[in-house]
């Protein structure tokens, strides 16, 4: 690193001219970098309105929803709105065969039949402030990765310690712009948050896997909670004396719907993405990881689903599992296709050859930069086998719920071989617990092909040295047979059924834990952990930091050199902005993707019985007798639209607002051939999907009856009728 003299920071310019659509931007600097942009775009209101720490905004109706989602305060009593699949596991706890929710929906029809949720919360995010100063205070040009950590990891400690805040709040700090740049956050979580209404999961998941990452869309996908607080209208843990919290802001609902070309933002907590990559690393992501990860998921769906198709049972355990595998897996096609067609590679490859011929162009810019562009590259291709080994084991590992089990089962291991007896017997009874939990879901004949299925991929598709020993070995007793082998592993191990794992874990500590070292199944997860450890793991995070070091570099680097340009952070599950247009996609040849769908498109997509694409016989009635209500136009009703803001996983839920800060609807998706937007956005294909917000309040008055909750929000509209 010593022959780059970094460029004293020069604070992010805040006279860059934006760039419509693109972007992921910061709450705090709408109004220097994005107002303008956002206003020629259609915006009515100021950035002040979004984000202001003096006075309530928009921002103080927006929740990060449990961490992984994002939800909106839609009432002056708390009342949430986000995504039915941001609620789902809430809703799933709720559900029995008496009651299940899941199938039915769940309606509270007054505030005493809420359900609490224990561990779900919602945090607000009180004031956003810039600490870079402070928390690169000392970090200069010559010190190491690891010097620089413990630097930085003390000054943040101190700036912790010294910055004033309520009882009930809390500070984060973190990083942005690949490092170069620091902000404090003041959040505010509520930990006693009640389920209030879902519908259906054949209207709140209409379409399933098959519809999913698509366009044309018809899901109904939202549900309801309330944030409850104490006395005070403080954060508080869940007590039945707790009164519904009272927000600074809520959100206005719109029944306007929308028109092409109306101005949209998306104002929420999107999860992660990757903008600033040098090619090699896209072209890494096209050739190499996407399809690995994708070969894996596509051999462990078809197994998991000729199983659930042949047994109902199987088909419950296996639904949430199977659900998120494929999520991933058809969102990572969409990628590849993506990121091939809009030629991803060749147009950042000029880029940086942009860059290049402007760095040679400026001494001070050569003094800092020469160089980084081959450094970068020989680091990505020096990581390649690293990495192609780590997407290996990280999809096939966690997918053999064996391994996982010995996991579990590790801890009690650890716990006696640390300290004797002391914890032991907890470790014991939490690892148990953990286990009958993974078992409720879980089915042996599934595991066990899984198994087959997986392990010969594992050794088959990679560097010898890479896999375990002891699982080779076991393989060759087994004349090389992966089925064989399997039956042999699920014969003898006694960690996967619960009446076995019970014999095991009796007897004394010392027993207990020499028979757990000898379990075969426990085995191969312990030799594929050290095998993955000592052969891959140093390796592969010794190139990493030394990429996180270049990657740091290289994106102060293309703020200094593309001056005229406005930059934004990649996604960190910190709260953000993003605005575009409603607007047609042309995704290939001959095809138009058209703005808005209506209940038509439900009828058209009708299945009766089909796992997909089923639906509640009050809903056709509805739709039969055109029974809308003030939610319909024109004798129909819509129910999903798509725009053109930039937007990725954790933006479900995310308030979808017009150009006067009212609420249109939830984002919940993209369309797949835009999925590639977290690597290369590009505003002709790039598209998020949200639900219109008069299709959720249709269900919610005319399917669902619950008057309550529509006279808790406040509807405006522009236009007589
Ligand atoms: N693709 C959306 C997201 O990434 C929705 C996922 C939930 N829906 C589903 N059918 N799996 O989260
Ligand atoms: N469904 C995603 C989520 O759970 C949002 C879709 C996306 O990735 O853009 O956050």
């Amino acid at each position: 690193m010593k022959k780059y003299i970094l460029l004293f920071i020069i604070s992010i310019s805040l006279f860059f001219k934006g760039f419509a659509e693109e972007g992921m931007w910061l709450p705090q600097l709408l109004q220097s970098l994005n107002e303008k942009d956002m206003k020629k775009l259609g915006m009515k209101i100021n950035a002040s309105d979004i984000y202001n720490i003096s006075r309530s905004s928009l921002k103080d109706a927006i929740v990060s929803f449990g961490g992984f989602c994002t939800a909106e305060v839609v009432s002056d009593k708390g009342l949430l709105l986000t995504n039915h699949h941001c609620g789902f596991e809430a809703i799933q706890s709720h559900s029995s065969v008496q009651n299940n929710y899941i199938r039915d929906g769940f309606w509270a029809y007054n505030m005493g039949q809420e359900l609490q949720n224990p561990g779900l919360f919602a945090t607000f995010i009180i004031s956003i402030n810039d600490v870079t100063k402070a928390v690169l205070n000392g970090v200069g040009d010559n010190i190491t990765e690891r010097e620089r950590k413990s630097l930085i990891d003390k000054n943040i400690a101190a700036l912790k310690a010294g910055t004033k805040k309520e009882s009930y709040q809390d500070i984060l700090i973190r990083p942005f712009f690949e490092a170069n740049k620091y902000y404090m956050f003041i959040t505010e979580t509520y930990n006693d948050v009640r389920m209030v209404g879902a519908p259906p999961s054949s209207i709140g998941n209409f379409g399933k896997d098959t519809d999913n990452w698509m366009w044309p869309r018809h899901t109904g996908d939202f549900s309801m909670f309330r944030i409850y607080a104490d006395k005070n209208n403080r954060p508080a843990a869940y007590s039945p004396d707790n009164v519904p919290y009272k927000p600074k802001r809520s959100l206005n609902i719109s029944i306007d719907g929308i028109k092409e070309g109306d101005f949209t933002m998306v104002f929420g907590f999107p999860g992660r993405t990757n903008e600033y990559l040098h090619s090699s690393a896209i072209e890494q992501v096209v050739k190499l990881s996407d399809p690995a990860k994708v070969g894996i998921r596509t051999k462990a769906l078809q197994v998991i689903d000729g199983f659930m198709r042949k047994d109902e049972q199987i088909g419950i355990q296996y639904a949430k599992k199977f659900a998120s595998i494929s999520n991933a897996w058809k969102k990572w096609q969409g990628e590849i296709l993506g990121l091939t067609k809009s030629n991803a590679v060749e147009k950042r490859k000029q880029l940086e050859a942009n860059f290049e011929k402007i760095v040679m162009s400026k001494p001070e810019l050569n003094v800092a930069y020469m160089g980084l562009l081959k450094d970068l590259e020989k680091a990505y291709h020096d990581i390649e086998p690293y990495a192609y080994a780590r997407d290996y084991y990280s999809e096939i590992y966690p997918k053999i719920e064996l391994l996982l089990f010995a996991n579990q089962l590790k801890s009690v291991v650890n716990a006696y071989e640390e300290n004797g007896e002391t914890g032991y017997a907890a470790a014991k009874e939490k690892a148990l617990q953990n286990i009958e939990d993974q078992y409720k879901d879980y089915n042996a004949a599934v595991d066990e092909k899984l198994f087959t299925v997986l392990m010969e991929m594992y050794v088959k598709d990679q560097k010898d040295e890479y896999t375990s020993p002891y699982f080779k070995e076991l393989l060759q007793q087994n004349s090389g047979d992966y089925a064989k082998t399997a039956a042999t592993v699920y014969a003898q191990s006694k960690i996967y059924e619960i009446k076995s794992l019970q014999a095991l874990l009796a007897g004394s500590a010392k027993d207990v834990t020499d028979a757990i070292k000898n379990d075969i199944g426990y085995k191969i997860a312990m030799d594929m952990q050290y095998t993955f450890g000592t052969k891959v793991a140093g390796h592969l995070n010794e190139i990493q930091s030394h990429i996180n070091q270049l990657q740091r570099l290289y994106m102060q680097a293309q703020m200094d050199v593309f001056t005229e340009k406005a930059f934004y952070p990649d996604a960190n599950s910190t709260l953000r902005v993003t605005y575009g247009q409603v607007k047609p996609a042309y995704p290939r040849d001959g095809v138009k993707y058209d703005i808005q769908t209506y209940m038509d498109g439900i009828m058209e997509k009708y299945k009766p019985g089909d796992y997909e694409f089923d639906l509640p016989k009050k809903l056709i009635d509805l739709y039969n007798k055109k029974d809308f209500g003030r939610w319909g136009v024109k004798g129909k009703q819509p129910v999903c639209f798509i725009a053109s803001n930039h937007t990725t996983g954790g933006n479900s839920g995310s308030p979808a607002l017009d150009a006067y800060g009212n609420l249109i609807g939830l984002n919940f998706d993209r369309a797949w051939e835009g999925t590639m937007s977290d690597i290369n956005y590009d505003p002709a294909i790039c598209r998020n999907i949200m639900v219109d917000i008069r299709y959720v309040m249709f269900i919610i008055d005319k399917f669902a009856g619950a008057k309550n909750l529509i006279d808790e929000m406040k509807f405006v509209s522009r236009v007589k009728k």
